[in-house]
């Protein structure tokens, strides 16, 4: 505890429920076991192609100088040393003082992509790790150009700013669907435990990082037998292309959706969400993307219910895979607390994540699944003690809720403009994008404040862009990230 830290009890425990999760049935193993000779196959190629690209592009020291000659962001550093790492682990390099030695013949990558063909990995991959080899076959080709500064990282995991490449990772492949269906499984049976308790019993479910829905949308479907006892779901993540994304596909399912931004790594409070208000708390491959695991920790826990619980599902593992794909984002390199993390990764182990969890006053751990640790994922169920560490920006609010979803025009019409001179019909047509993009009503938006101060990131922009690209010629990919108000 800091000096400027007070610890606080939330009053009004809910009912100890944790426990009887632990007798849930597990869905059907999945038939996936990949051929190990196959695996050690494929990283041995991945290691080669590693040592290709840093014997041609001269990248055997981690050098600040080539960084910036390459342009390339900070966090490639930690990437590229992790990747020598690996390259030491496989045999096929060498560490002698900060200087790294490849060994034996290095093989080129004409030969390697010929290799790879020869080799027949897709087709021998089996149908549940079908995404995982899209996405990796979709980096590695990339790689070179990557790392030579020709194209953006995220670029080529959301080509178009389409998020299909990922998505598949986590959602749509028999995989990722057991996991989430683990979650599910969870979710429910508290739920029904608790209605057996308390018969009008109302729940508010909150979810961190929820993007485009991976595991909220299999839920959804599987809570309209219980939404009369669902008060709330608010689905939140860090963009609000992810929010417009929920309310335009599951508002349907879910009457009772709730949207609000929201960064973990911050406190609710100061975010407009409201402490000790969640009956359960759910992050499905967030947690591990923030700087430093215990303030994140106690975040979540400040919006729990006194014995709410939080449900993670959470990477188990490191792999070269891994390292190669997300390992190219600036997110995978946010961790501070490297100590924690499993090496060269983001992730926790299933003894750090107890370890953590337990410090910070969850007093009942369960790992639901361990028998699936080891296909790269971990479910775990913690149950909140009702204490939490407040400062004066994480102190208690009024529940602040965010208002239900307006509906706005996705496209907008060039009719209703065209009676203003160029410019003013211009800023008009302008203006109306940029309402429909933000979801916001169009009066609201002002051409000469700040786009960003609407809630404008990133990913809204490419969307934005793209929107305009089919009216305007010329318009390039970064027009909206040069001008900071719709006048400029
Ligand atoms: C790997 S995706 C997983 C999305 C979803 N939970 C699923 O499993 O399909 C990670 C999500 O976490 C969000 N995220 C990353 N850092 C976050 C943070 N500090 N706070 C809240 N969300 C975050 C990202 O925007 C992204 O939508």
């Amino acid at each position: 505890m800091t000096a400027q830290e007070w610890l606080s009890w939330y009053p009004n425990p809910l009912p100890e429920l944790i426990a009887r999760l632990d007798a849930i049935k597990l869905p059907e193993w999945p038939d996936v076991v990949l051929e190990t000779d196959l695996s050690a196959e494929l990283n041995h190629w991945l290691c080669q192609w590693l040592s290709a690209c840093f014997s041609e592009l001269g990248l055997l020291e981690v050098s600040h100088a080539h960084a910036s000659r390459s342009g390339w962001p900070e966090y490639f550093s930690r990437w590229q040393a992790e990747s020598l790492r690996q390259l030491v682990a496989s045999g096929l390099a060498v560490k002698t003082g900060e200087h790294y030695q490849l060994t034996g013949s290095i093989v080129n990558r004409a030969s390697l992509i010929q290799q790879w063909h020869d080799a027949g990995f897709r087709a021998r991959c089996p149908d549940v790790f079908h995404a995982q080899m899209q996405l990796l076959e979709a980096c590695v080709w990339a790689l070179p150009d990557i790392l030579t500064g020709q194209r953006k990282a995220t670029d080529v995991l959301f080509p178009n700013s389409s998020m299909a490449l990922v998505e598949g990772i986590y959602k749509g492949n028999p995989l990722a669907d057991a996991y989430n269906q683990i979650v599910q499984d969870n979710v429910l049976a508290y739920l029904h435990q608790r209605l057996a308790l308390e018969p009008n019993a109302q729940f508010r479910v909150l979810e961190i990082g929820a993007g485009t829905g991976g595991t909220s949308a299999g839920l959804f479907k599987r809570l309209k037998p219980l939404q009369n006892h669902i008060a709330e779901y608010c689905y939140t993540d860090l963009s609000k292309a992810f929010l417009n994304h929920a309310e335009n596909q599951y508002a349907g399912d879910a009457p009772y959706l709730r949207t609000a931004l929201f960064d973990v790594s911050k406190a609710p409070s100061v975010q407009g969400l409201a402490n000790n208000t969640y009956d359960m708390v759910i992050a499905a491959n967030v947690l591990h993307a923030t700087p430093s695991i215990k303030p994140t920790l106690r975040h979540a826990k400040q919006l729990l219910r006194n014995r709410g619980v939080l449900v993670l599902n959470e990477i188990s593992a490191n792999s070269l895979m891994a390292h190669l794909t997300f390992g190219l984002l600036a997110g995978w390199w946010l961790y501070q607390d490297e100590h924690l993390r499993i090496p060269g990764s983001p992730g926790l182990s299933p003894d750090t994540w107890q370890d953590v969890l337990l410090n910070e006053g969850f007093n009942h751990v369960l790992f639901p699944a361990p028998d699936w640790h080891g296909l790269g994922q971990q479910i775990i169920l913690a149950q909140s003690d009702g204490r939490v560490r407040l400062t004066q920006a994480s102190a208690p609010t009024k529940p602040v809720l965010t208002p239900a979803p307006t509906i706005v025009k996705a496209n907008p019409t060039v009719s209703a403009v065209s009676e203003l001179s160029p410019r003013a019909a211009l800023l008009a047509w302008l203006s109306q994008a940029v309402a429909a993009c933000l979801k916001m009503p169009v009066e609201k938006i002002h051409a000469g404040k700040a786009l960003e101060s609407y809630g404008l990131d990133s990913i809204l922009v490419v969307q934005l862009t793209n929107q305009l690209h089919k009216h305007f010629n010329g318009v390039t990919s970064t027009l909206f990230f040069e001008v900071a108000t719709l006048n400029a």
